[in-house]
């Protein structure tokens, strides 16, 4: 996806003390000390993560990390169309097999990311129809055939499925992309249909950012989900994203949002989180961050329906977001050397108090 600055992604009281603004290092969980996973149970919400495989591979740190704060994990990649399918009709599932793998050694749930989006879509698919030799109807089996394969594969492991991602523009209107262009906008519906032959008790979801508060692309979002649901159509949860950024403020009207989508008997999950800022980090901005980690976790953790709470990732050592925003950064509850952060206290302390 490319971001343009339009994409508004926009004290600490310790329980143990432990938790400093400077970090510190890895700790073991213990009764002094719990985990975010072990406070996220008594609380009754997933606590999740988005993983970046390579890491999960070479850093030792990240492995223990991961398995000990967390309870739910989502391919931050590997799951993507470009990565399971790189030429056509050959298959790479390796390292997606290796997070399910993890996952289920390590008593995790995994959130699918993600099946139907208009990016990290793999070149043969891309070239095939820009020069029109691969035509709509074909289109539509390559399509199903995908969500399919790849739903099928991990039927019964993965709790929650992100079928189509970040659709909407921001004021509303169907993104132009080549899934509109090409089959119009039947194909969201098609796509929740074949995923939910394909595995019928996972979760299906929408998911999109800027769509935290109330705004005209959340409530196309509401508009859509009535619509679906009135045709029968099989959709059970709307994710947020969740990439906020401390210079555009908080957004507003989060809790209404979220219950606005549970009184159509929708699940929701933040699916996503980071709070980014304007690079260098200081005292104030990182209280800032804390504070809109906790806004957030506290919405989910007010709703009913809210099951699960992601950060797209925990430690600024993987972070996706200075390759992709210039001067931009630090928006993870861990820094670099996987020292906790006033967000990751924030995190606890908003656990500890559950719902
Ligand atoms: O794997 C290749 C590697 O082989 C190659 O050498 C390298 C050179 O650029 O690129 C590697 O791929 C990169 C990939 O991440 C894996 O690291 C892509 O270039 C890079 O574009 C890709 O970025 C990901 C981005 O989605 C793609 O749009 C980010 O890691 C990932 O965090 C981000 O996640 C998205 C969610 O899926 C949807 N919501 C927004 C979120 C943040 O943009």
């Amino acid at each position: 996806m490319k971001h343009s600055n339009r994409f508004r992604m926009p004290m600490l009281t310790l329980l143990s003390g432990a938790l400093l603004a400077t970090g510190v290092a890895v700790q073991p969980a213990s009764a002094h000390n719990p985990s975010l996973r072990a406070l996220a149970e008594r609380a009754g919400v997933r606590i999740g993560t988005a993983v970046d495989m390579a890491a999960l591979a070479d850093d030792r740190t990240y492995r223990r990390t991961t398995a000990r704060e967390f309870n739910s994990v989502t391919a931050e990649n590997v799951m993507k169309w470009e990565s399971v399918e790189p030429q056509r009709g050959v298959y790479d599932w390796k390292p997606a097999d290796d997070l399910v793998r993890y996952a289920h050694a390590h008593g995790q749930v995994v959130r699918g990311h993600t099946l139907v989006w208009h990016s990290q879509l793999p070149g043969w698919l891309t070239t095939g129809v820009a020069d029109g030799s691969i035509d709509a109807t074909e289109l539509r089996g390559i399509l199903r055939n995908h969500i399919t394969t790849e739903v099928k594969r991990y039927k019964g492991r993965i709790q929650q499925w992100d079928v189509v991602n970040e659709v909407f523009e921001e004021d509303g209107s169907l993104r132009n992309s080549i899934w509109l262009q090409q089959l119009g906008p039947s194909y969201i519906a098609d796509a929740f249909r074949w995923a939910h032959a394909a595995d019928p008790k996972a979760k299906l979801f929408l998911n999109d950012y800027n769509v935290e508060g109330v705004n005209a692309k959340s409530t196309a979002y509401y508009e859509l989900v009535k619509e679906l649901k009135a045709v029968g159509v099989p959709v059970q949860g709307f994710g947020i994203q969740g990439h906020l950024a401390i210079q555009y403020g908080f957004p507003g009207q989060v809790a209404e949002n979220l219950a606005r989508f549970e009184a159509l008997g929708m699940q929701t999950a933040f699916t996503e989180v980071d709070v980014r800022m304007i690079l260098p980090v200081d005292e104030e901005k990182s209280a800032t961050q804390a504070s809109y980690f906790r806004r957030l976790l506290d919405a989910c953790l007010g709703a009913r329906s809210c099951k699960s709470f992601t950060v797209w990732g925990y430690t600024d050592k993987y972070s996706w977001v200075p390759g992709v925003f210039e001067g931009q950064g630090a928006a993870t509850p861990m820094d670099e050397e996987y020292g906790r952060k006033p967000a990751y206290g924030e995190l606890r302390e908003g656990l500890a108090a559950g719902r």
